[in-house]
């Protein structure tokens, strides 16, 4: 596991931010793994900005988000897909077509959503972010983390979380499609982002380095072969 710690959010953003656009630059026709929520914003940011200024081009690249709430249309502000409408996809030249989010029902939902993947090619660089009790994409700890691409039951601690972007808890979805913790660690790389205090545990746990556990899924990051950590000071603990 590579660990970089940088001094704020905007220092985390660019780091990620130019490793994706080296990838777009060596294979245009890369297949990434999208995530949602406020951490990869700035990144999303960079990527729009590298994109205006001609340095990438998503003409030929396949996106694959790694999960979506159950219970929430397309179109809902707090969807995913219109979270990446609103923040990439609608400022980039990327094709409808090429973009696969994990579905209920349907030739992409459980297995068959890790099947298009692995038909695409296989992820090159998947974007990660992390709750606060270590959860990746809708990996929730627990006894046993699913392999497959499947529905998750949230934990209150993640719909307390997610609860700040809906206008009341009872709004905030309890279900979920997800990729897998297989689906996950089958990517070439992995990048994970975390900034700020309230990640300071689950970042801990990988920072130890030297166990992994279903009570905290991102520390299976450990055993990828290519995974990097990107930090701000205050996730890392520095201050
Ligand atoms: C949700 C998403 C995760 C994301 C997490 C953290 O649970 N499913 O993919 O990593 O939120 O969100 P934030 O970046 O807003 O802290």
């Amino acid at each position: 596991m590579k660990i970089t710690v940088c001094k704020d959010y905007d220092e985390m953003s660019r780091r990620a931010g130019e490793i994706i656009v080296r990838q777009m630059q060596k294979k245009p026709d890369s297949v990434l793994g999208f995530a949602t929520g406020s951490t990869p914003i700035g990144l999303y940011q960079y990527l729009v900005k590298a994109y205006e200024e001609g340095k990438i081009d998503f003409s030929k690249i396949t996106t694959f988000n790694l999960d979506e709430y159950i219970g929430l249309p397309p179109d809902h502000e707090q969807s995913y897909h219109y979270f990446m409408e609103e923040n990439l996809f609608s400022k980039v030249n990327l094709p409808k077509e090429a973009i696969h989010f994990p579905a209920v029902e349907g030739e992409l939902s459980g297995k068959g959503y890790d099947k298009a993947i692995e038909d695409a090619g296989g992820i090159d660089i998947q974007i990660l972010g992390i709750g606060r009790d270590g959860h990746m994409a809708f990996v929730e700890p627990g006894e046993k983390l699913s392999i497959f691409t499947g529905k998750y039951d949230l934990l209150p601690s993640t719909i307390e979380d997610n609860a700040r972007f809906f206008k009341s808890r009872e709004e905030v979805p309890t279900k979920a499609v997800t990729m897998g913790m297989g689906t996950i660690m089958r990517a070439r790389k992995l990048l994970i982002l975390a900034n700020g205090e309230a990640k300071r545990d689950a970042v801990s746990q990988v920072m130890e380095g030297d166990h992994v556990s279903t009570l905290c899924p991102v520390t299976f990051a450990l055993m990828h072969p290519d995974a990097s950590l990107i930090v701000d000071e205050e996730a890392a603990g520095y201050r």
